[in-house]
């Protein structure tokens, strides 16, 4: 057997323990995981409701086009429905993207330290990938641009940034909308924009108006609380979105995530509160680090990135032996952690260990 070249390389994906597992092994009653910048408020009552009233048709196949779901979607962001598509989660879209755009020896410009998943599936497609440094924790738009030749397929921005928490502005992304040739394109994944309460944070869906190159991704994973049931979307001009059509499966969102989805959607109520509740959460965090004298970036998401002076996977493990799960192993930050804003009761539980961490730290060293 054969396979691509372009795999044998690529590592298995390796899941994080589960809560469970990491209960028994460590012989703790309560474990909060603050790695995966799900909504610790769960999901909209009326998502809930709707998955249940789904159940009888679980055996027929589901809407192919997501025909109501789309519609609800394009109306709440105001624009048309051939301006939408759905996937199992926006991981899809971003494999999708790649499957439609990418053929070997293409070139792709990413940060070099972002979400994953970029240059995961261009890799699969035997793209380049052309990695930018991250200037001071935020994308630096002029060095991408500096960046793109004719072999340029896809510039990625991931705004706000997983995992360190910063935004780009309007302003600087439409400097830089102005500049970038047509053949480029450019993806916005904002799987975190909901969150951002910051002013200078762009209208993707004004750019979409103005540009046929730019395509915006969103999840229901993340403030809709739907991470399980895996569905996001693009947004984008309707002739792009009919190309990633086109190598989209035909049932690749399920009733109940299309169900949940409607009914989440809808419910912007439930939204408004996470986004409060969450600006509140990084509000209290950065005190407290700032009263233990560490340095985070600028958090829009539901996630906060610290620096805590030292190996950031030693302060992984103290913090799990104190049942919080976090996430470190960022190659270009070795120090920093990324922590999910949990509920308040769980953002005091998580200072509490980080500090009795350090004090200990002190101590033994
Ligand atoms: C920046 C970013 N994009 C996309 C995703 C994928 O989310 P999902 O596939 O659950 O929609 C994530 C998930 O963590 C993310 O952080």
């Amino acid at each position: 057997m054969q396979p691509k070249s372009s795999i044998v390389h690529l590592p298995v994906y390796q899941p994080g323990k589960s809560i469970e597992e990491v209960k028994r092994e460590l012989g703790l009653e309560r474990i909060i995981k603050l790695a995966s910048n799900e909504n610790p408020f769960g999901c909209s009552d009326k998502a809930k409701q709707a998955i249940q009233q789904e159940i009888e048709n679980a055996s027929l196949y589901p809407d192919g086009a997501a025909v109501a779901l789309t519609e609800a979607v394009a109306k709440y962001l105001d624009v048309q429905p051939n301006q939408v598509i759905f996937g199992a989660g926006s991981d899809e879209i971003i494999l999708m993207i790649c499957r439609a755009f990418l053929v070997p020896g293409d070139e792709h410009i990413v940060a070099d330290q972002t979400f994953p998943q970029y240059k995961h599936n261009a890799d699969i497609e035997g793209a380049v990938t052309v990695e930018i440094p991250l200037l001071d924790g935020t994308h630096d738009l002029e060095a991408m641009l500096a960046a793109v030749n004719e072999r340029t397929k896809i510039v990625w921005i991931c705004n706000p940034n997983n995992p360190t928490g910063t935004i780009i502005s309007q302003a600087e992304l439409e400097r830089f909308m102005e500049r970038v040739p047509a053949h480029v394109l450019v993806v916005l994944d904002e799987a975190y924009c909901e969150y951002v309460m910051d002013d200078s944070f762009p209208d993707s869906m004004k750019l979409i108006s103005q540009y046929k190159n730019v395509i915006s991704l969103r999840t229901f994973s993340k403030i809709y609380g739907l991470a399980s049931l895996r569905i996001g979307y693009g947004i984008g001009h309707a002739d792009v979105i009919h190309l990633i059509n086109q190598v989209r499966e035909p049932f690749n969102t399920t009733r109940f995530a299309q169900a949940a989805a409607l009914a989440a959607v809808q419910d912007q109520a439930f939204i408004a509160d996470c986004r409060e509740k969450n600006a509140a959460g990084i509000k209290y965090i950065e005190q407290q680090f700032e009263r233990l004298q560490l340095k985070s970036f600028p958090a829009h998401g539901n996630f906060i990135m610290v620096d805590v002076g030292r190996p950031a996977v030693d302060m992984f493990d103290a913090l799990l032996r104190r049942g919080i799960i976090t996430r470190a192993g960022h190659k270009k930050y070795p120090n920093h952690l990324r922590i999910t804003v949990g509920s308040q009761e769980q953002n005091e539980a998580m200072i509490q260990a980080l500090e009795s961490a350090l004090e200990e730290d002190k101590v033994t060293s």
